[in-house]
């Protein structure tokens, strides 16, 4: 059997498979540096990292200022991405995470690069200016998250007429393509009932990206397409690479291994969760989401209506004062969207409070059923097909 072939990034050879990004703090440098030493893609989520370590979250536990909040979590994301780097040991890439719809993800965008990330991956809101963002950083590869070819096309588009490193625009070291019907997290539609709309399944996206880079003069393979959402075997990364894809991107799998930096309670909370307890809901972003419909999301949905109906902009609201996001349906009184505090419900599950948590996953079962396993062995099985026995490995 000959192993899935391996995909470039910027010269650096890759095993085609991404770990994508998981706020807050389920993907920092432990689990990101792992996924890269094994030769794949490693990526930490940037926002509010401070929450894994002790001294920068006692410095913030009673602050209230953002500026200061903000600083205290770039402190956070260069030892993240330093720290990743260094579990690497030069293998595979380390790349960050930034969700376009954070207020300071241009800040988030440059520390990262200074802190010496080799990528930026970013979604959640078209990233139309993240060339001008990373400029002085010619190394650092590019990498937008979408859902359809429409959205390829229009990014493409602008950044073709940056003149940033020389004539012919800015290209995309590489697009991930994430279905909104599986993944976790914020999802790439206007809203739940464009969910499973067609134009989302790979088969259908792909070719019409191929079309645009077609219509582009962009030659085939010159921008690695990575899909994600839903991929849990290794006939799924089989049939995505059959269609064209150049490798695949998981979360919710890398987020129960072994090395995920969330609580052992976080892991088991998705691992254990049974398909009908996997809902998706509208965020405060603005955004759907999917996530295990633990306490206080069955709760919240509940309360949702009777809250947006007295939704007021109120800066007040934002009651820890970060003001994480540039629109919160919470702070800004946004009738149509969540009305409760992401941040705070995020940090709560990576905590592993049950009660409190948003847990974040996806839709599909995962590859080892409730078992937590190190990355190597999701990395093995990917590629190969097989599991190797857990019993065995400790023998
Ligand atoms: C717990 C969790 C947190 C996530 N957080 C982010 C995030 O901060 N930024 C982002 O771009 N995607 C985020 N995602 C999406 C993942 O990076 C990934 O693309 C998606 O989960 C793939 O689907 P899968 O979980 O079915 O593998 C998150 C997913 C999960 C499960
Ligand atoms: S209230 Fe809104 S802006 Fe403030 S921290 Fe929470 S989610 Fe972010």
């Amino acid at each position: 059997m000959t192993p899935p072939r391996p995909f470039a990034i910027r010269g650096h050879s890759l095993l085609p498979i991404v770990q994508g990004g998981m706020g807050v703090g389920i993907s920092a440098h432990r689990l990101a540096g792992t996924v890269a030493r094994a030769g794949a893609v490693g990526t930490i989520a940037s926002v509010d990292l401070r929450h894994h370590h002790d001294d920068l979250s006692e410095q913030s536990r009673h602050c209230r200022d953002k500026d200061e909040l903000n600083r205290i979590n770039l402190v956070a994301l260069d030892r993240e991405i330093k720290a990743a780097r260094e579990l690497a040991a030069g293998n595979g890439l380390v790349a960050v995470n930034v969700m376009k719809a954070v207020t300071e993800h241009p800040a988030l965008v440059r520390q990262a690069c200074a802190s010496g990330a080799q990528a930026i991956v970013m979604g959640a809101g078209l990233p139309l200016d993240l060339p001008e963002m990373t400029a002085g950083y010619p190394e650092v590869a590019l990498i937008p998250i979408l859902s359809d070819a429409r959205g390829v096309a229009i990014l493409l588009k602008k950044w073709s007429r940056l003149k940033q490193y020389g004539s012919d625009g800015v290209l995309p070291d590489a697009i991930v393509i994430e279905h909104p019907l599986y993944a976790g997290g914020h999802l790439g539609a206007p809203n739940p009932a464009e969910l499973a709309n067609e134009r989302f399944n790979l088969a259908e996206v792909l070719p019409g990206i191929f079309k645009v880079f077609d219509d582009l003069g962009i030659a085939r393979g010159q921008i690695p397409v990575i899909v994600a959402g839903g991929i849990n075997s290794h006939e799924k990364l089989l049939a995505a690479l059959a269609l064209g894809a150049s490798a695949v991107q998981l979360g919710t799998p890398f987020a129960v291994s072994e090395e995920g930096d969330a609580h052992p309670n976080f892991k088991h909370v998705l691992a254990d969760a049974k398909p009908e307890d996997v809902v998706t809901f509208m965020s405060v972003a603005g955004l759907p989401a999917r996530a295990v419909n633990t306490p206080w999301l069955a709760n919240y949905v509940k309360r949702e209506a009777k809250l947006q109906a007295v939704a007021k902009a109120d800066p007040k609201r934002c009651a820890i004062g970060l003001h994480c996001l540039t629109h919160c349906g919470l702070r800004d009184g946004i009738k149509k969207a969540g009305q409760f505090c992401i941040d705070s419900q995020l940090v709560a599950a990576l905590k592993g409070d049950f009660n409190k948590g948003l847990f974040f996953r996806g839709s599909e079962s995962l590859p080892f059923g409730s078992a937590i396993r190190p990355v190597q062995d999701l990395i093995d099985y990917l590629l190969t097909g097989i599991k190797c026995d857990p019993a065995a490995a400790v023998a």
